[in-house]
């Protein structure tokens, strides 16, 4: 009896902890970024600036990735999701520089890339 009492408190306790932090954690990712898609029509120049960024902030830990490595992912959304994870978390870019590394990922698995 004790230790079903115990048991319902530490649930509930768990329960209203995981609520209470579900609402003060804000979403991991603002709208923005997951909104691209591939747009053919994207200027050389902001792909080029993507290529830059990828080659100053991003090949610290490994080479630009090939078409065969951007083509495993699904769809262009999970290679954008992926995309977000590194230019944020992994190389700390802000959005600005994180669209044009991430246009270029696109444009490089659209065959688009300069
Ligand atoms: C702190 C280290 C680190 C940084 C900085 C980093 N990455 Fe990565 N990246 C990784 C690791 C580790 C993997 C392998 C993850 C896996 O697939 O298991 C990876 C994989 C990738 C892949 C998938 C390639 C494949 O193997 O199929 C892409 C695309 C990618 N990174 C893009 C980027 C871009 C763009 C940047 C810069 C904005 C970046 N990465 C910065 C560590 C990093």
């Amino acid at each position: 009896m004790k230790w079903n009492y115990l048991m319902a408190t530490v649930l509930t306790a768990l329960l209203l902890s995981g609520c209470t932090w579900k609402a003060s954690t804000p979403p991991a990712t603002k709208p923005g970024l997951e909104a691209i898609r591939f747009d053919n029509a994207t200027p050389r120049d902001v792909l080029l600036a993507g290529r830059a960024t990828f080659e100053k902030s991003c090949s610290t830990c490994h080479a630009l990735p090939t078409s065969e490595q951007v083509n495993r992912f699904a769809t262009d959304e999970a290679l954008v999701t992926f995309g977000i994870l590194m230019t944020r978390h992994m190389a700390n870019l802000d959005d600005e520089a994180a669209e044009k590394v991430i246009r270029y990922l696109l444009a490089l698995r659209h065959d688009a890339a300069p």
